[in-house]
């Protein structure tokens, strides 16, 4: 392993520890390096706090003249929460700079790299790059289209069912599954369920993890028809998060949330309407955990990039029990929604499978 690459890797690992907490912004890890030294290390950890480049730099007490930088993202340009981190490196006269990947954001890409080699650095772009695009794949999604980045994650049992015939899910998964689960939503921006997951399993949807600082994510209910009861346990947990519940044009809602009225389309809302008014209000990630039937209206609008499923080592049967995507479905096999780069690993005794939607090029 080059010695580029030993360090590319040690920033992306020190980057990770921002997750889930950087929104809207990326994670961000940086490593500085002179004479085969470790100067100074640091990561983005939280949206308005200083950026990685900025804590490596006062971890190396300002002083990395003749050094190599290594970030796991372009630095910024533009005057945001925080002064510009390309200003700050330049000033700082390091010879070389590696950056694993470019900012996605079309409208600043490339600036920071043609500066940086203008002012006589040395840049390196593309060291470890896939890694460092999958670290930041809801960030790369949202500054690029706006949208926020959407798994649909279900637990299900091999023959596929989510619920059995009466509605009963619990539980379908094992416990290290479903606890990998809350350390998903401690992780995304938003959660998102249909009004009879609500109804049927009363859930609270908050971040339930043993050890100290989690959050929770906004909880976004889906209620096309009027479904939803104001007294269901949803409405009343105790979150530093809100809840939003999403209506069609003409509809309301009274319980103790923020309604969205969102214009209608396919079995209810327009869910590509949804993504953009999440969007909007900064949601970069999306969890949307069912049912069968709001994973349906999602991947018919082509607005899921990624799909999380837990298979348990269990058979429901029956033709009136729940499956993990519901609706009308496609009539031909050819018309099926394409998945990539699929990858299967043991959790506990369930198997997570992952994938992600083939978008048309
Ligand atoms: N194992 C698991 O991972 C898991 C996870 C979640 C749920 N479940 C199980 O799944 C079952 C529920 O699934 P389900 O398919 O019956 O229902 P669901 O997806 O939870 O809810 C369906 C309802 O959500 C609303 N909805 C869906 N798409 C919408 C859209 N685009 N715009 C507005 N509203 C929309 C509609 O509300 P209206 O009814 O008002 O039209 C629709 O009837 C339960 O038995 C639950 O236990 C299992």
């Amino acid at each position: 392993m080059s010695r580029d690459v030993e360090y590319m890797r040690r920033a992306l690992e020190l980057a990770e520890r921002g997750r889930g907490r950087t929104s809207p912004n990326p994670m961000v890890g940086c490593v500085i390096v002179r004479g085969g030294r470790v100067l100074g290390e640091g990561f983005h950890a939280k949206a308005g706090e200083p950026h990685a480049e900025i804590i490596a730099g006062e971890a190396a007490h300002h002083d990395f003249e003749g050094a190599s930088v290594y970030i796991t993202l372009e630095p910024c340009c533009h005057h945001g929460k925080t002064p510009p981190c390309l200003d700050y490196l330049v000033s700082h006269k390091p010879a070389r700079v590696v950056v694993a990947m470019h900012d996605p954001n079309p409208k600043v890409s490339g600036q920071s790299i043609f500066a940086l080699r203008n002012a006589g650095i040395e840049v390196e772009v593309g060291v470890l790059e896939d890694e460092a695009r999958r670290l930041n794949e809801a960030f790369v999604k949202f500054i690029t289209t706006r949208m926020p980045f959407v798994i649909a994650k279900c637990g299900m049992t091999l023959d596929g069912k989510i619920a059995t015939r009466t509605g009963d899910s619990k539980w379908v998964t094992c416990e290290a599954s479903r606890q990998m689960v809350h350390e998903l939503r401690n992780e995304v921006d938003a959660i998102l369920v249909g009004s009879r997951t609500v109804m049927t399993d009363d859930p609270s949807l908050t971040t339930r993890l043993e050890r100290g600082k989690v959050k929770d994510p906004v909880r976004v209910l889906l209620d096309a028809d009027d479904y939803l009861d104001v007294n269901a346990h949803v409405f009343h947990v105790a979150s530093t998060a809100p809840t939003w519940v999403v209506v069609p044009e003409g509809r309301d809602f009274s319980g103790n949330a923020e309604v969205l009225k969102i214009r209608r389309g396919g079995r209810g809302v327009d869910m590509v309407e949804l993504m953009h008014e999440l969007g909007r209000r900064d949601i970069m990630s999306v969890l949307i955990e069912g049912g069968g039937t709001t994973h349906a209206t999602a991947f018919e609008a082509g607005v899921v990039d990624k799909v999380m499923f837990f298979v348990a080592p269990k058979i429901v049967g029956g033709r009136d029990a729940v499956t993990a995507v519901e609706g009308e479905g496609v009539n031909l096999m050819s018309e099926a929604i394409p998945l990539e780069r699929m990858t299967a690993r043991p959790v506990g005794v369930d198997v997570l499978i992952e994938a992600y939607v083939k978008k048309a090029a």
